[in-house]
């Protein structure tokens, strides 16, 4: 027996010592203390030696154990550490790389705009809202008190989806989505995308940015309309900027406006830019109609508000003097980095 022992030792010192990685040593330390293991079976087996046997064979096989664990436990640390070093080599980040020829992208000059109008309108008060693109024909046009066959609609050619499915033509479409889920009071504004089924020129696109505003409380009146919007737009466009109301038609307000800007380019001397006028159209705006507050459960004898929408592609263009919005939706780098 104590020569089986010294057999399973030699084998077990020269395993140990050609053991390459931590898997390996796992592997005979199963080998040679797991149940199954020679070891285990001679442990198991002592009951059926004689008592001189007994004697001997138990304590040799205890101190076999001792030793072999503490050979596998060193050379564990050997293989270990060379391991690890190895996974510091493979996984090493040079830090001092230069990464300056990668590229990084920028806002477009759209969204800087768009930002930077949120900004002013959350500094007044407002808060910012967003809709789906794809709308009901009930939230683009009904809710907004154009009825279906409407002679109003034709004012904006619209991408049907399916019959009561539109893309949206009009960030006007959040106004009762908002008041249907915030209700009154309320002051919020909605930035986002819309499309027309138009041919395109230099000042219209099919897809295009806009900004709806929303005011709606007790006792709201054409002063604070006025107020409101004449403070707002001297904050995006600077104080000398002249703001000025023509009536206009628009089925969710009444009274209901076109709102022009004094041209920044020329400050309202009249230049090419403002086609010799001296004015901007910026947007529609006025009085919510009593039939937009009902369609959103509102009641028009105990609130009142405003509403505007302006166009956020035609600000930039003003802004950064450009001269066709196609190339807002370009994707032409030539113009992008620019800004
Ligand atoms: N939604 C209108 C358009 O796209 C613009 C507009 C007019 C928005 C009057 C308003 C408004 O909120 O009160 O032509």
């Amino acid at each position: 027996m104590i020569e089986k022992l010294e057999q399973i030792k030699q084998a077990a010192i020269s395993e140990i010592a050609n053991a390459n990685s931590s898997k390996d040593l796992e592997e005979l330390e199963i080998k040679y203390f797991g149940k199954k293991s020679e070891l285990s079976g001679i442990l198991k087996s002592i009951s059926t030696l004689s008592d001189e046997e007994k004697r001997t064979v138990g304590p040799a096989v205890n101190s076999l154990k001792n030793e072999l664990m503490s050979s596998i436990e060193s050379r564990k640390k050997e293989v270990v550490s060379r391991e690890l070093d190895a996974k510091l080599k493979e996984e090493y980040i040079d830090p001092t790389i230069d990464l300056s020829k990668e590229e990084v992208g920028h806002l477009h000059p759209v969204t800087q705009l768009r930002y930077k109008l949120e900004d002013i309108f959350k500094s007044a008060g407002f808060f910012v809202y967003d809709g789906p693109e794809i709308e009901t024909d009930f939230f683009n046009f009904e809710a907004l008190n154009i009825a279906k066959n409407h002679p109003a609609r034709d004012m904006q050619d619209t991408f049907y989806i399916k019959d009561d499915v539109v893309l949206r033509t009009q960030t006007s479409s959040c106004q009762v989505r908002a008041l249907k889920e915030f209700g009154a009071p309320i002051k919020v504004v909605v930035p986002g995308r819309v499309y027309r089924n138009e041919a395109s020129d230099a000042t219209h696109d099919f897809i295009f940015n806009q900004i709806e505003g929303l005011v709606v409380d007790e006792n709201v009146s054409i002063a604070n309309f006025l107020a409101t919007l004449d403070t707002l737009i001297k904050k995006i466009f600077g104080e000398n900027v002249n703001v000025r109301l023509r009536p206009g038609y628009f089925p969710f307000v009444e009274p209901g406006f076109e709102l022009d800007i004094s041209c920044l380019v020329c400050g309202g001397k009249k230049c090419p830019a403002c086609k010799h006028t001296g004015w901007l159209e910026l947007g529609g705006a006025g009085m919510i109609h009593p039939n937009v507050l009902k369609a959103a459960d509102i009641d028009p004898e105990i609130y009142s508000g405003f509403a505007f929408g302006f166009g956020v592609d035609r600000m930039m263009m003003q802004k950064y003097k450009i001269d066709d919005i196609r190339w807002s939706t370009s994707g032409d780098l030539r113009f992008v980095k620019q800004f």
